[in-house]
């Protein structure tokens, strides 16, 4: 049985994904925005191991969450799954200056991938919706051109398929993937969402923990436990490291080589 963290696991995919893995008899870590959300998510999955607290759109904040897990951990396995949408939203800028899609999407995962101890399987929540991205980083922060919320979660999600592909590259002994979920009807996904909800969590529950050999691959992007094609520029090695030299830059804080 595995020891699998999981960002983002108050609501939505993350906590079902939660409850999924932790019925399979598998030990898993909560984590929560603050105290009032840590209590919600206990109530939600009484049987954790520990709740992680800290807001994803603060450097600092993320910074004291991978304590946090270190201090919980080793994991076997790390699902970042907590993710901001964009329906109805302005820019929203965090205390660090960035945009808030950027510095949860994009890079909070970076920041707690650089920082938790490496596990031996990487998820990484992304979205079919990264395929109609500007992948320059040009103005990833939305500072010089007008906000467009769906082309600024469009182009997070570009980002953190580039970011798992990264990774699989750097640390070639961890498993590192992406999953699109589908649309499905969680609060960030709407009422309107079309997508099958039951069938959202089971493919970055399944890459977290499967032994099954078609999910201890790398460096793949999946939908419903199947390989499908990324976006062709988040696999380009240029794009991976403009990315990393770019969230270093941010946060003074590097991916180690394995
Ligand atoms: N739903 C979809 O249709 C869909 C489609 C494609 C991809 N995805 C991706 O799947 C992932 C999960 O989405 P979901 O639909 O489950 O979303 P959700 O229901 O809105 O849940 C998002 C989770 O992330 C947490 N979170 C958001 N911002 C945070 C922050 N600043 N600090 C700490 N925690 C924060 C939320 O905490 P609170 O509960 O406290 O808000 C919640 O636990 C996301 O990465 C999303 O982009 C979803």
């Amino acid at each position: 049985m595995a020891r699998i963290f999981i960002t983002g696991s108050t609501d939505g995919l993350g906590l079902m994904a939660a409850q999924l893995l932790s019925g399979q008899g598998h030990t898993v870590a909560l984590h929560a925005r603050n105290d009032a959300r840590a209590r919600d998510a206990r109530a939600a999955l009484p049987d954790n191991a520990g709740v992680a607290v800290g807001d994803l759109s603060s450097i600092t904040q993320t910074r004291e969450i991978a304590r946090q897990v270190n201090d919980m951990g080793p994991f076997d396995a790390v699902i970042h799954n907590a993710g901001v949408g964009y329906y109805g939203r302005s820019r929203v800028e965090t205390e660090d200056g960035l945009s808030d899609v950027f510095a949860v999407n994009v890079l909070a995962p970076y920041l707690l991938t650089a920082l938790i101890t490496p596990p031996e399987r990487l998820v990484y929540l992304s979205s079919g919706m990264h395929h109609s991205s500007d992948t320059t980083l040009r103005d990833a922060q939305w500072t010089r051109r007008p906000w467009q919320g769906s082309q600024a979660y469009s182009e997070s999600k570009f980002y953190v398929t580039a970011l798992a592909f990264a990774v699989a590259r750097r640390w070639p002994t961890t498993l590192s993937n992406a999953v699109d979920p589908g649309w499905v009807p969680t609060k960030m996904g709407g009422s309107s969402a079309t997508d099958d909800l039951q069938a959202a969590p089971v493919t970055q529950a399944w890459l977290a923990a499967s032994d099954d050999s078609a999910a201890r691959v790398t460096g793949s992007y999946f939908h419903h436990q199947q390989p499908r094609n990324p976006h062709p520029a988040t696999q380009s090695p240029d794009q991976q490291d403009r990315l990393l030299e770019y969230c270093a830059d941010l946060t003074q804080v590097h991916i180690p080589a394995a």
